[in-house]
């Protein structure tokens, strides 16, 4: 069976500086896999290269989706090809209100797709029902995107959107900063009600206690631009007690 994702020896660069080196890494459909690592190490880089982000210059490698080479498509097209990136600082856009802004992204894959777009009702049920599941008041729908959001309830608002989008493989940066304990459980159910058979996931993180939660696959360790060591969900254990210590040398 095809992997849902194969990155192949990808290198990239921000501003001319080499951030990753040669990342390799491989998800099976339907599987979680969780990436530790110490800051600057190039996760969010990496979520950013997947993703498209302007000024994000990859240098060789591959990305594979489905089998469909992610590297040629433009943002929208990878957000349409079933990619979904929830950012670890999620963007404020003043002027749209969210539920404005959750109708055209979902109807803009939709047409992307060559599916016929939700109407107006229609979405606002969707909306509405997810938006309850995740514990976010409707009230904060008519506000616009992010704008005096709190960390939380940013966050719910990526978590929201995501299920929205239904989308293939989710990227969860940092979905769990700034989460209150109870908080973390409402994103951390609304993405384990994202798993499927189909849907694989890699989520991004400094905790082990989100992995309580999002009980990942595969665990891997990020240093310098590339992934040094992958294991089962114990490995999230071990740096816990033990840090990155080890692989940061084991890198240079
Ligand atoms: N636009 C840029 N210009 C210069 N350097 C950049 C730019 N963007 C990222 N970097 C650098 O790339 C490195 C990797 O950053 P990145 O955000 O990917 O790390 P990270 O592993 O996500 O860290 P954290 O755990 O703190 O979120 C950092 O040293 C960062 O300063
Ligand atoms: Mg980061």
């Amino acid at each position: 069976m095809t992997p849902l994702l194969q990155i192949k020896d990808l290198h990239a660069e921000v501003a001319g500086k080499k951030i990753l080196n040669g990342v390799d890494l491989t998800i099976g459909k339907g599987e979680v896999h969780a990436i530790m690592g110490p800051n600057g190490s190039g996760k969010s880089t990496l979520a950013y290269v997947l993703a498209g982000k302007p000024d994000y210059e990859v240098t060789a490698g591959e990305v594979l989706l489905n089998g469909a080479d992610v590297l040629a498509m433009d943002p929208d097209e990878r957000a349409a090809a079933g990619l979904f990136l929830a950012f670890q600082y999620p963007m404020e856009i003043p002027g749209v209100s969210t539920m404005t802004f959750l109708r055209s992204a979902m109807n803009a894959q939709r047409k992307k797709r060559g599916e016929a777009e939700l109407s107006s009702p229609d979405v606002l049920r969707r909306v509405r029902e997810e938006a309850g599941m995740l514990g976010i008041d409707p009230e904060m729908l008519r506000r616009p995107v992010n704008v005096g959001f709190s960390g939380g309830e940013k966050k719910r608002a990526e978590t929201l959107q995501m299920s929205l989008l239904e989308p293939r493989l989710c990227v969860l940066d940092e979905t769990d900063s700034g989460l209150d304990i109870d908080a973390l459980k409402v994103v951390a159910d609304g993405v384990n009600r994202l798993r499927s058979k189909e849907r694989s996931m890699i989520v991004i993180t400094h905790y082990q206690r989100l992995l309580n939660y999002i009980v990942p696959d595969v665990v891997h360790v990020f240093s310098k631009g590339r992934v040094v060591r992958t294991g089962g969900k114990e490995l999230a254990l071990e740096l816990e007690a033990n840090g990155y210590a080890g692989y940061l040398e084991e890198a240079a």
